[in-house]
């Protein structure tokens, strides 16, 4: 099976490419990505992106045919990946996210590809009161991020995509340790605030609701969806992925941390104004459909992967969320130095 990994240079990627190496055997791994972050090796003594037959280098608004000639699947994690980025570049995320991901998707179809699988995400309930989210519930997406996640999957269920089957998955918000770490998610800053300053700073009032998702167990879902049959789930499904049990609440995910790194203090700020984004999301439809594929670790794994994963690398930055590891600000030191342009293309390149 020929498999086209889109983004795969970014926080899940190198995590996926283990995956996918170790669980479909004899695959034959094709990768495109513009590198934004290609030297935020954190913890890797092997370029990760050794796994892959063939490394393409490119922006998914241009990606040529000839890159999915041949491909069996495509499993698209190319986007702009978070609200704070979103925010600052708004046309930009619905040009990448959204336009681009739509042109990939009528390319491959005519190229013949089987399975198109889209990384879409939890954060399009937005803020949802009352019980864990379906699928079939409405969406409330509120920021240029999520809006763009749910208009690619509302178009790409209304595109005529023939025999090629569309697995939408809908990810819970991600965790866990990986070849490119992110600080700039909720657990993993939890994490690096215990063991950088033994002290978690929580800039809500810590109330919201966040389902949670480790990337390994992101990749399980992945290898999934790339050979889902039509018949399971139909030709097009959007479904949410994660596990009911990791429907945390933001103070859980930091009382958590606290146990699993002795002398940790929780500081809560009950001033702040509660986050405006807080969902429970229901996976039962995914338990249902991929029962041997569903979220495999616990809680506590997670945070000990990322302990293990921090101490390994002698991480001790305490102004971590002004650093490196915040998508954001490598995004803004690449365009301070004259690298990218503020349409997040290379400068000089193309
Ligand atoms: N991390 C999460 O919490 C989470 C949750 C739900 C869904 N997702 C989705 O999963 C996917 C992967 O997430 P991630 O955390 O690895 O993101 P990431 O930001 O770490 O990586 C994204 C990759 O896409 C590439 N990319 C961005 N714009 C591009 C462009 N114009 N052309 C080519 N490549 C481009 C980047 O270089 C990067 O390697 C994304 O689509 C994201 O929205 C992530």
């Amino acid at each position: 099976m020929r498999i086209l990994i889109t983004g795969n240079m970014g926080y899940v990627g190198p995590v996926l490419a283990r995956h996918l190496r170790a669980n479909i055997p004899g695959s034959v791994l094709v990768a495109y990505d513009s590198g934004f972050f290609g030297h935020c090796l954190t913890t890797a003594s092997v370029l990760p992106e050794m796994l892959y037959e063939l490394q393409y280098f490119g922006d998914i608004r241009e990606v040529p045919t000839t890159v999915i000639a041949g491909a069996d699947a495509v499993v698209h994690l190319a986007a702009v990946s978070n609200d704070p980025i979103g925010n600052k570049f708004e046309a930009v995320t619905e040009e990448i996210n959204q336009k681009a991901s739509l042109r990939l998707a009528e390319i491959s179809h005519k190229a013949g590809v089987k399975s198109f699988v889209f990384a879409s995400s939890c954060s399009i309930y937005g803020y949802a009161e009352g019980g864990a989210r379906k699928e079939t519930d409405p969406t409330n997406p509120l920021t240029a991020y999520a809006r763009s996640k749910i208009g690619t999957e509302n178009a790409l269920k209304a595109m005529d995509l023939g025999g090629m089957t569309v697995t939408s998955l809908r990810f819970a918000t991600a965790c866990g340790m990986s070849e490119r770490l992110r600080l700039d998610l909720v657990l993993n800053d939890f994490v690096a605030c215990a063991v950088t300053s033994g002290e978690i700073t929580v800039l809500s009032d810590g109330t919201p609701w966040r389902p949670l998702i480790d990337v390994e167990d992101m990749s399980r879902a992945i290898a999934w969806a790339v050979r889902r049959p039509a018949a399971n789930g139909g030709a097009f499904l959007a479904v949410n992925v994660g596990r009911d049990e990791w429907n945390y609440q933001v103070k859980d995910l930091a009382e958590a941390v606290a146990y699993a790194v002795p002398g940790t203090k929780v500081s809560i700020n009950k001033a702040a104004r509660p986050d405006q984004r807080s969902y429970k999301v229901d996976f039962s439809l995914f338990k249902k459909l991929a029962p041997s594929h569903i979220p495999q670790l616990s809680l506590e794994q997670s945070i000990a992967r990322l302990c293990d994963g921090l101490t390994a690398m002698g991480f001790a930055d305490k102004d971590f969320r002004n650093s490196s590891y915040i998508r954001l600000k490598i995004l803004e030191q690449h365009i301070a130095a004259g690298r990218l342009g503020s349409d997040l293309r290379w400068v000089g390149q193309h």
